[in-house]
């Protein structure tokens, strides 16, 4: 393979040019050609494709900036929808005249599912990413626990839903162990947490935060760091009457509470609580934007404004209770050490199976307590189900300690595993150095997007 291609798909993570960088480093070294496609799929239904040489004479472009967030390229959520075989053979020739043999996609389980029908077109891999944390397996065997139920409501008729596991949950097991992206999303959370608490504390509120994560609860899990009174997972319905007596009991002793709720979380008959501005994706997946607030109403509904009265001095439950999402933060910016050292590395092992021929491979960040984090090729294949589908991974409930509403001693040993070392010297550096430069007061912003866009080429109509 002479030249390839890479782009990234769906949602931005702050280590995207990490793993570009990564993937770049690894082309220069084996002389091979690498162009970058803009704005993920979105370039692929462009006739023109627009794209950037990212290392002409084999050597990186100045732009790929490893510590710097989002991604060069530019990512959108169009995906590839595998019923059109119109749109993916054309997709396949457009690449084919642009002289891409092989196709990098840097993606989630989206983006996962959508390249299934294009590797059967030309050699794909995928380098992931995703703040959520919900691309890989708990075990091996998870995608056979998946069974479709007839489901007259749904588009399709049917719906998934999981049969009782049969496999023991052991954290050495897990297939991508985590995603870059996830540790700077804890992060930027958890100081979130952190900084809200000595306002709760001072004018003795009921803050809730909403976080980022889907379906998933591993942003919501690490949050923990930050020291949450009580944290609130989409993997384990809400139990409203026990959770008021535990935030009563909270603001008893301490007048102040902090919960955090992952944006996914459902009530006792698994709807989602952030059902009510429900809206949907170009990808089709469900925006959850309401979490928090609902949360919200319903504690002030259930406890009332009698209780704070008592603490307060005529203050009702609607000013002591309030919330705020951490929202993009969560996604944007610097990444810190973890994200970028092992973004990097995957970037570098994707560009490795597609030169092996490992077609609709995965390169994968595995852990084990002897070995440590290493990265790996796994065949896209065995995230399948029986019906081809790839599911977004749902933080195992062991993660989870539902009684104390926090992780459980096997959700630690997670979160260890990944933060103890995960932020590093030059990240706290760069903030010294860089937030309050003078110089961010007198010149404008420039952006990446100013300086790609005098590289962007396009390819030729057919026949010009
Ligand atoms: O999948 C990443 C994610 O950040 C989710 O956590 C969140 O629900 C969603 O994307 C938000 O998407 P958008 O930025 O398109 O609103």
């Amino acid at each position: 393979m002479k030249r390839i291609g890479i782009l990234t798909a769906g949602g931005d993570t702050p280590a995207l040019n990490a793993t570009i960088q990564g993937a770049v480093v690894r082309a220069n070294q084996l002389k091979v050609e690498i162009i970058g496609l803009i704005k993920g799929f979105n370039s692929l239904f462009n006739p023109r494709v627009p794209h950037v040489h990212l290392n002409p004479l084999y050597q990186e472009i100045p732009e790929i900036d490893p510590t710097k967030g989002g991604t060069l390229i530019g990512s959108s959520r169009d995906y590839v929808d595998p019923d059109k075989t119109g749109d993916l053979n054309q997709i396949a020739d457009r690449l084919h005249r642009l002289g891409i043999e092989g196709l990098i996609c840097v993606g989630g389980d989206g983006t996962l599912n959508g390249l299934q029908p294009l590797a059967e077109r030309l050699p794909t891999v995928l380098a992931p990413k995703t703040i959520d944390n919900d691309l890989g397996l708990n075990y091996p065997s998870e995608p056979d626990e998946w069974v479709r139920v007839a489901d007259s409501t749904v588009k399709g008729g049917f719906r998934y839903k999981r049969v009782e596991s049969r496999a023991e949950y052991q954290l050495d097991q897990m297939v991508n162990y985590v995603t870059p992206g996830y540790a700077t999303a804890v992060y930027v959370s958890a100081s979130g947490v952190e900084r809200i608490r000595t306002t709760a504390e001072s004018h003795r509120r009921i803050a809730i935060i909403e976080v980022m994560g889907r379906h998933s609860g591993y942003i919501a899990l690490g949050s923990a760091y930050g020291r949450p009174d009580i944290i609130l997972v989409p993997e384990c319905s809400l139990d409203l009457e026990r959770l008021v007596e535990r935030v009563k009991h909270i603001y008893d002793l301490q007048k102040n509470v902090v919960i955090v709720c992952g944006e996914g979380i459902v009530d006792e008959q698994g709807r989602d609580l952030g059902a009510e501005s429900r809206t949907t994706d170009p990808a089709g997946n469900v925006q959850l934007t309401g979490a928090a607030e609902a949360l919200r109403s319903k504690l002030i509904q259930m406890i009332g404004d009698r209780y704070f009265q008592l603490y307060r001095r005529g203050e009702s439950a609607k000013e002591a209770i309030f919330t705020r999402k951490v929202g993009h933060t969560q996604r944007g910016g610097r990444p810190i050490l973890f994200d970028r050292f092992y973004a990097a590395q995957l970037g570098a092992r994707a560009v490795e199976l597609l030169l092996e021929g490992r077609n609709n491979a995965v390169s994968i960040l595995q852990y084990s307590t002897s070995a440590g984090f290493h990265v790996e090729g796994f065949d896209a294949n065995r995230f399948r189900d029986r019906w081809g589908k790839i599911h977004a991974r749902f933080m195992h409930p062991e993660m989870y300690d539902a009684r104390l509403m926090k992780p459980s001693r096997m959700g630690i040993a997670y979160l260890t595993s990944i933060f103890t070392d995960a932020i590093g010297e030059d990240d706290m550096e760069h903030l010294r150095q860089t937030l309050f430069a003078a110089g961010n007061l007198t010149q404008p912003y420039h952006s990446i997007n100013t300086d790609i866009n005098k590289r962007i080429r396009y390819l030729p109509e057919p026949g010009s």
